[in-house]
């Protein structure tokens, strides 16, 4: 497995689709807060997803997630991947993109690369251990997120 990338570009600037689920019932959406380091000797990738995200469900409820990037042509589909819910509208169709399976979880065809990640620990960002003007900044609505830490079991280039 080899990564070479800037990776502080790949989240903020280039985005990523965060895909949780099998075959069966799998939801994806757009992110560009997230992480990837190392921790108990495992290369990982860390994301954050709020609780009010149809995402966040089947993060919960499967072992495996995809993490996966795109060219740039794909931007306005990124937009509608995080700007619209699976709980409303079949984002599947409504995307164009086309879904293939990634390792035991889902991504999408048209993805240059996709991270597939064993799902090794979950904790919400708790309050307590934010400072005030994060928590006033972000989480007036108390809309929280969950830190998921993946161990990264396949990387799928193009
Ligand atoms: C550029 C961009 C980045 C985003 N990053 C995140 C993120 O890191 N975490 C998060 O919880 N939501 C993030 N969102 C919002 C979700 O993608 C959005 O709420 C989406 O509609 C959720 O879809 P779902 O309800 O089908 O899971 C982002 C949206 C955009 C457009």
């Amino acid at each position: 497995m080899e990564f070479t990338t800037d990776i502080f570009k790949q989240f903020d600037k280039k985005w990523a689709l965060l895909t949780a689920g099998t075959e069966k019932a799998f939801n994806t959406m757009t992110v560009s807060w997230g992480g990837m380091g190392t921790i108990w000797g495992m290369p990982v990738v860390t994301v954050y997803v709020r609780e009010s995200r149809y995402t966040h469900g089947f993060m919960d409820d499967n072992e495996y997630f995809t993490l996966s990037f795109y060219p740039e042509q794909y931007r306005k589909e990124l937009g509608v991947l995080g700007s619209k819910s699976g709980r409303d509208i079949d984002k599947m169709n409504a995307s164009g993109l086309t879904a293939v399976k990634a390792g035991e979880s889902m991504s999408f065809a048209e993805a240059e690369m996709t991270i597939v990640c064993r799902k090794v620990f979950v904790q919400r960002l708790a309050k307590e251990n934010l400072p005030a003007d994060i928590v006033s900044r972000f989480y007036g609505d108390s809309d929280w997120h969950d830190m998921y830490i993946g161990e990264v079991v396949d990387i799928i280039r193009k």
